[in-house]
């Protein structure tokens, strides 16, 4: 131990969150339909799995893609030693004019201007090592996703500090919770260097409206700080109100040449979009030359391989292909988002109105023992254990208020889902008739308790004028 780095050895990687906890229980009794039908159900990971069919039929089609070879000339070698951190510029291009796709056309993406990374992981850290020192801070709304405790702490030494937005207004940032957030950083006498988004947002699966994103935009200018907007579910959104992307907004406010316009970063992947998280394949879009050269060179160390590159720039490139895709991809969200939605009413439990991502951001705070943090505990361990659907608890997104989960619907089947909802239900109905039976038998004991009380308070406190207490 003592030979070892204190990065080695430290406890902050978060593995020991809930979040993490959930996966290796499942991994330990996988769900199938076959094999396993008693298993855990997964729940916890925002894959999409809904679309793999275009993509394979794609494939079919054009099979040089995957075998290495242009107009049925083999390209092995060329590719085996391709290692030009740059990235190939066929893949560049598509990329940037997939990202311009899915955002409806309104902004164009310039493949100067865009970095490489193994995906959004490997971006968001990059972009931390480029805009803050260790122990400086970002600013972050709650509830977010787990997995930046890792990416922008573990190694950067970058702090997070939550902006606290509540269920009140649907978890929207405010220009309170932002200025709170920023009094709380200088409070513990760290230097805010940034706000980080995620838009549409990972938990919440709601997009961004156009005045949160333009109050970011005004306190960015008035901090003299960055903007990054994580856009990695940019492609999933469903249902109205349509995506903004932040760099939308930059152009209607006519930010160009300005000094905000270099210190907004986007940061993308086709992890979720395309459904390809094992691909790593990430990128970071940053308006501002130093940071463009400076990630550039950090990203030897998490470069997309050439081979992947090349066959999703052909992919990518392939117009016709992305525009069918992306509109299917949304309508089979759509379809199964509503799926999730109508089985948790079935089981009397509501989520948050959502028109984006692959998951919802469910409220289970009626089935809590009391309000607090270890009532959810102790929930989600039933869930898990005895109900076996492995869900994110809202703690693990740092979500300030307890008894909201995440739940994600897009990496199973429709009948896994359908059976995942049959056992919740089964759950809720199970708790909520305890529940009924211990207020009836709390009510009766209540009552006993209350005359009892009362003969005894008569006894003892009785108002010598009134005869009452
Ligand atoms: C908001 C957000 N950012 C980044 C990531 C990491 O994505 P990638 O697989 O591209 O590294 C995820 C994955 O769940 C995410 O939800």
């Amino acid at each position: 131990m003592g030979l070892l780095s204190g990065k080695a050895t430290c406890n902050t990687h978060g593995q020991d969150s809930s979040y993490f906890l959930g996966w290796q229980e499942y991994e330990k009794n996988p769900y199938d339909e076959v094999q396993n039908p008693t298993g855990i159900i997964q729940m916890g990971l925002a894959e999409n799995q809904l679309s793999f069919d275009l993509l394979e039929s794609w494939l079919d089609r054009n099979p040089d893609a995957a075998g290495f070879k242009r107009d049925g000339q083999s390209i092995f070698r060329e590719l085996a030693l391709f290692q030009d951190y740059h990235g190939l510029p066929a893949f560049k291009k598509a990329l940037v004019e997939f990202m311009s796709e899915i955002r409806g056309n309104k902004v164009t993406f310039d493949t100067s201007k865009i970095v490489l990374t193994a995906g959004a992981t490997s971006a968001n850290e990059t972009l931390m090592f480029c805009l803050a020192e260790p122990g400086e801070a970002f600013l972050l709304p709650t509830p977010y996703y787990p997995g930046f405790d890792r990416d922008l702490k573990w190694r950067t030494g970058v702090e997070i500090v939550p902006i606290q937005c509540t269920s009140l207004n649907g978890f929207q940032i405010t220009e309170m919770a932002l200025e709170e957030a920023y009094q709380l950083a200088q409070k513990r006498h760290l230097k805010v260097k940034g706000v980080l988004v995620t838009n549409p947002s990972n938990p919440l699966g709601t997009t961004m409206s156009r005045n949160e994103l333009n109050l970011l935009v005004n306190f960015i200018t008035e901090k003299n700080i960055h903007l990054i907007s994580d856009e990695i579910y940019s492609g999933t959104v469903f249902s109205s109100p349509g995506f903004v992307s932040i760099m939308e907004i930059l152009k209607d406010r006519n930010c160009e040449n300005t000094e905000v316009w270099n210190r907004v970063h986007i940061v993308y992947s086709l992890s979720k979009d395309l459904g390809l998280p094992g691909f790593r394949v990430g990128a970071i879009y940053s308006n501002d030359d130093t940071v463009v050269a400076a990630a550039t060179k950090m990203s030897s160390f998490g470069l997309v391989s050439s081979q992947t590159q090349y066959l999703l720039s052909a992919l990518l490139s392939d117009k016709k292909f992305a525009q069918n895709y992306i509109s299917e991809n949304k309508k089979r969200l759509k379809q199964r988002h509503r799926k999730l939605v109508s089985g948790l009413e079935k089981a009397g439990i509501s989520c948050l109105k959502s028109n984006a991502g692959l998951f919802c951001w469910v409220d289970m705070r009626h089935l809590l023992s009391s309000n607090t943090f270890e009532a959810e505990m102790e929930l989600w361990k039933k869930i898990v254990y005895d109900v076996k659907l492995n869900i994110s608890p809202g703690s693990s997104c740092h979500c300030t208020e307890p008894g909201w989960f995440r739940v994600c619907f897009a990496n199973m089947s429709e009948d896994t889902l359908k059976l995942s909802m049959q056992r919740l239900k089964a759950f809720v109905d199970s708790i909520t008739t305890t529940l009924h039976n211990q207020s009836n038998h709390q009510s009766i004991k209540n009552s006993r308790r209350r005359s009892f009380t009362k003969w005894v308070f008569r006894l003892s406190f009785d108002d010598p004028m009134t005869g009452e207490r």
